[in-house]
């Protein structure tokens, strides 16, 4: 086999491609990365050391394509991930990546009959609607009640059938622009598709900053000993996402590799749920538990632009369609980042700290 990922020296990219030429050592992975990301430069050595063909391009650059092999899958894990980004006012970068970029990747796989696996984003579902989700509040976190306002979504998370109007933020129209398309190429080109709508992805190499991979910068503040913040609702860190692990995620997108035939055309939520999740104030104890460290934390009362007060996956239909379900909980993925700063520390510190 023949993958192409772009992206691939992102976080999620070149985890699944040293993921996938571990357990494939005769399949021939190419990797395209403009390097973008600040820490995706320290991808490059690893990709290049496991035996991965790493090419400089932008998918924003239809020539860059032509320089490719033909490939039998391609893995669409490239983009401006922050959900921040264009809004303030300047959206060109995350447009022209994002979706137009994503035409490119899909052009690509149509030229050569590729089969086309999407990453695309829990952030489709708009942010008025889970806001008005009925809640309770716990002693540590917020969670969803089985009684809600509108269909898709129960104690278990948010499903695929929650309703799509409003607001989503620019990154998460990218991203459901970019699914619709996916979808008229599966239709009317026949090309084999699968989009993943994905909640958080954590690990080791992920670059965590402020407006993406909060999992890692919490650990990373922990570690460095550094400040942090709990913003909104009421700053008491009670808003809860579920994590899953880049390893997890990796079963996942072997099978469909595998067996794409069984889901083609379909999209499908695949975050932690309910069993991986976690409010700040939970991950701020097994933090504490883990690094050994206690840092300050200040209360901001004032919610930030586009956060939501949280989001949880309900994995049933991947889960019924693929058998797949996550595995890694929240607390052996803080151990696991940890374990990383910790041998990485000199080359991450200059990103992370
Ligand atoms: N990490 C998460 O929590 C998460 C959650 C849901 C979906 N996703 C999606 O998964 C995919 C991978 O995200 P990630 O967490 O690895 O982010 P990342 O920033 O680590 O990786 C994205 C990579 O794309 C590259 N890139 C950016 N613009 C590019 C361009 N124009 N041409 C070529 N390369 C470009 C960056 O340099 C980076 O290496 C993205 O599509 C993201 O939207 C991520």
């Amino acid at each position: 086999m023949k993958i192409l990922i772009t992206g691939g020296a992102g976080f999620v990219g070149s985890s699944l491609a040293i993921a996938l030429k571990t357990n494939y050592p005769s399949y021939e992975i190419f990797c395209l990365d403009n390097l973008k990301r600040k820490g995706s430069e320290l991808n490059v050595s690893r990709l290049t050391q496991a035996g991965i063909t790493y090419v400089h391009g932008d998918i924003r650059s239809k020539e860059d394509f032509d320089s490719l092999p033909a490939v039998d899958a391609v893995i669409e894990a490239s983009a401006e991930p922050s959900v921040l980004a264009g809004l303030d006012g300047t959206p060109d970068y995350l447009i022209n990546t994002n979706l137009f970029g994503t035409v490119n990747c899909l052009n690509y796989a149509l030229k050569h009959k590729a089969d086309f696996i999407f990453l695309s984003t829990s952030r489709v579902y708009p942010i008025k609607t889970i806001e008005t989700l009925n809640f309770v509040e716990e002693e540590t976190r917020f969670s969803l009640t089985d009684d809600q306002p509108v269909k898709g979504v129960s104690s278990k998370g948010i499903a695929e059938d929650f309703p799509l109007d409003g607001a989503r933020s620019l990154y998460g129209t990218t991203k459901l622009a970019s699914e619709l398309l996916i979808q008229e190429y599966n239709e009317f080109y026949g090309l084999r598709t699968i989009i993943n709508r994905c909640g958080v992805i954590t690990g080791p190499w992920q670059m965590g900053k402020v407006d993406q991979g909060v999992m890692v910068l919490w650990i990373a503040k922990h570690y460095w000993e550094q400040q942090l913040g709990y913003f909104g609702y009421g700053g008491t860190g009670k808003q809860t996402r579920d994590m899953l692990h880049v390893a997890d995620l990796y079963r996942l997108i072997d099978w469909q590799l595998h067996n794409i035939d069984q889901v083609n055309g379909e999209i499908l939520n695949a975050g932690g749920g309910v069993e991986s999740s976690t409010s700040l104030q939970e991950l701020t104890q097994i933090c504490q538990e883990v690094t050994g460290k206690t840092i300050p934390i200040k209360q901001v009362p004032e919610t930030r632009t586009a956060d939501i007060r949280m989001y949880i996956t309900d994995n049933s239909k991947v889960t019924r369609l693929t058998g797949w379900k996550p595995e890694i909980g929240v607390r052996q993925i803080v151990e696991e980042i940890t374990e990383w700063l910790d041998q990485n520390n000199k080359a991450l510190e200059p990103i992370l700290k």
